[in-house]
């Protein structure tokens, strides 16, 4: 039933979507994505914009399912991982498209102390606490505030996290925001407040590959681009050390594009045996709060491009390296190491426990905002 609900979700909207080009405008449309086992509606949102990019958001984390947008050709392909029904998002955990938090990547021994108060939270990776604990807010059923139609699509989704949720202090309000622009520009601003002094740290986890599939869908020679003079190494349990390094003279240093397979295997470099491949947070050049390039991706055989543009500090770049073959996902291909291009900016990892690192605290009365902007486009 719920993949039945499925395709006539999208069948509606490639109508939709067709009436829309006319138009000259981006649509926000509500369904159903399915349900999970236990009964569970999960809802979605598709934004189409008149530049041929479309996007399906669902309710369950506040996730990004897919993301058409086309190649050279103009052909359109799903350039996002995931899978098809709710049910199979709840039980992975990889994070595919989701809204990772309250803390994005890792907390040290799950520990931190804030005023004087030092907070256990659930440990879920080696001793340490990834994005948030479990469940996170990947796993939670999110709210559909509002949709809206017009020059942009947008949807607002909302959760709040009850005090003490996951041993996080304080109750915290959210929202993601996702807006496609006429432009097929995709924009997601993650906002929160509190009522008492806490760490917030809000990103967006999804696995790019710009190949689309099925063919040859490793990521090893697009070349990226991530504007980042520096990156924050980290110990064998990926937990930054607190040293903020240079990338020169490393496989880090993406300051030029250069194909992610060219020094993925340097088993020379610690930091590449550390993190099986690439797992690093990079410090972004220019200031933070302030909406700049983190990174380009360009994937030479369909000629697609994207770029990331953020307000936050730093940018994790991962390179699908839990992605072992073992399930398959969307359009029935089975996910390997390496498929995928994961750019989540964010606050430094474990920040809470290094005070050279940008603050990842928030008080009463201040608002935490995030701005990551997806711009498509395809090169000659
Ligand atoms: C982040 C982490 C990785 C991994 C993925 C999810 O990118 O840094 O180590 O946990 O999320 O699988």
């Amino acid at each position: 039933m719920s993949s039945l609900r499925t395709i006539l979700i999208s069948a509606l909207c490639v109508s939709t979507f067709a009436a829309m080009a006319d138009a000259g405008a981006a649509e926000a449309r509500r369904g159903i994505f399915g349900a999970l086992a236990d009964g569970t509606r999960i809802d979605a949102v598709d934004l189409g914009s008149r530049a041929g990019i479309r996007a399906r958001i669902i309710t369950l984390g506040a996730r990004i399912q897919s993301i058409y947008a086309p190649d050279r050709a103009g052909k359109p392909g799903d350039i996002v991982l995931g899978f098809d029904s709710p049910q199979q998002y709840f039980d992975d955990g990889n994070y595919f498209g989701a809204t990772v938090g309250r803390f994005a990547n890792r907390i040290g021994k799950g520990r931190f102390t804030l005023n004087g108060h030092t907070y256990q939270l659930v440990i879920n990776d080696h001793g340490n606490s990834l994005h948030g604990g479990t469940p996170g807010f990947d796993k939670r059923v999110w709210k559909i505030d509002s949709i809206h139609s017009g020059p942009s699509a947008s949807v607002v989704m909302s959760y709040i996290s009850p005090a003490g949720e996951e041993g996080y202090p304080g109750t915290l309000h959210v929202t993601a925001t996702y807006t496609l622009k006429d432009n097929g520009e995709l924009r997601i601003d993650y906002q929160a407040t509190t009522d008492k002094p806490t760490i917030v740290n809000l990103s967006g986890h999804s696995y790019f590959n710009l190949a689309s599939g099925p063919g040859d869908f490793s990521t090893m020679h697009d070349l990226l681009q991530i504007n980042a003079s520096h990156y924050t190494p980290v110990d064998d349990t990926l937990i930054p050390t607190g040293v903020i390094a240079p990338v020169a003279g490393t496989p880090m240093d993406f300051r030029r594009p250069t194909a992610i397979g060219l020094r993925i295997r340097d088993g020379n470099d610690q930091q590449i045996r550390y993190c099986h491949g690439y797992d690093m947070n990079f410090v972004l050049d220019g200031r933070p709060g302030t909406l700049r390039l983190a990174a380009r991706v360009e994937d030479p055989r369909s000629g697609r491009v994207l770029q990331v543009y953020t307000t936050a500090p730093g940018v994790q770049f991962y390179s699908g390296n839990f992605l072992t073959g073992l399930f398959v996902g969307k359009h029935g291909i089975l996910y390997r190491q390496g498929d995928a291009v994961v750019l989540e900016p964010q606050d430094f990892p474990d920040a809470p426990n290094h005070p050279n690192f940008p603050s990842a605290a928030l008080n009463p009365g201040a608002t935490y905002h995030n701005v990551i902007v997806y711009r498509f486009s395809v090169s000659k």
